[in-house]
């Protein structure tokens, strides 16, 4: 419950550390939506968390590696043992590969596959359950016109 009695909404942000992610996060925490704002390297985490003490935002920081099956199961175990649902979940982990086809090679490719895509179905596997189960919720996924 928030400060007004009312049910607060929660989101789940991956890719957090930085760019879209980062200021995802943020927005939407200043918007009183209460914000997992995840990353696969807490060493980034410093950043997000001094913004949202200094401006008392209702935002948290948890470990969350798309490509890695476990720690995307215990994030989201985790969400769902502190909050019980997920309102919305933001897939934005991502990277560019730059250049040309022949000069990458395919564990390159393969690589940003495990992320971008299979990384992205990792998390909502794990996540429209919870939302099945609460018969609501949102799923965007920043993806690109490349
Ligand atoms: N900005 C653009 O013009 C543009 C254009 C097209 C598409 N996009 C897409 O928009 C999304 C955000 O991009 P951005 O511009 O904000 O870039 P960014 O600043 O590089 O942010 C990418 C985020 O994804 C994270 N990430 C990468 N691999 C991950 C993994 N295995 N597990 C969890 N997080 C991981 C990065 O974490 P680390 O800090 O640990 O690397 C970083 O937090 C990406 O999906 C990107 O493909 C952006």
């Amino acid at each position: 419950m928030n400060n007004q009695g009312q049910q607060e909404k929660i989101a789940v942000v991956t890719g957090s550390s930085s760019g879209i992610g980062f200021e995802t996060s943020l927005l939407l925490s200043r918007n009183g939506v209460y914000t997992y704002a995840t990353m696969r390297n807490l060493n980034k985490s410093q950043q997000i968390n001094d913004v949202a003490e200094k401006e008392n935002l209702p935002l948290k920081v948890l470990q969350l590696d798309v490509t890695d099956d476990k720690s995307v199961k215990d994030a989201i175990r985790q969400v769902k043992d502190e909050s019980s649902r997920i309102d919305v979940l933001i897939n934005n982990a991502g990277y560019d590969v730059m250049g040309a086809v022949e000069d990458i090679s395919i564990e390159e490719f393969k690589s940003q596959f495990e992320t971008n895509l299979f990384g992205v179905i990792r998390v909502t596997k794990e996540v429209l359950p919870i939302m099945r189960n609460q018969r609501a919720g949102n799923i965007i996924n920043i993806s690109s016109v490349g």
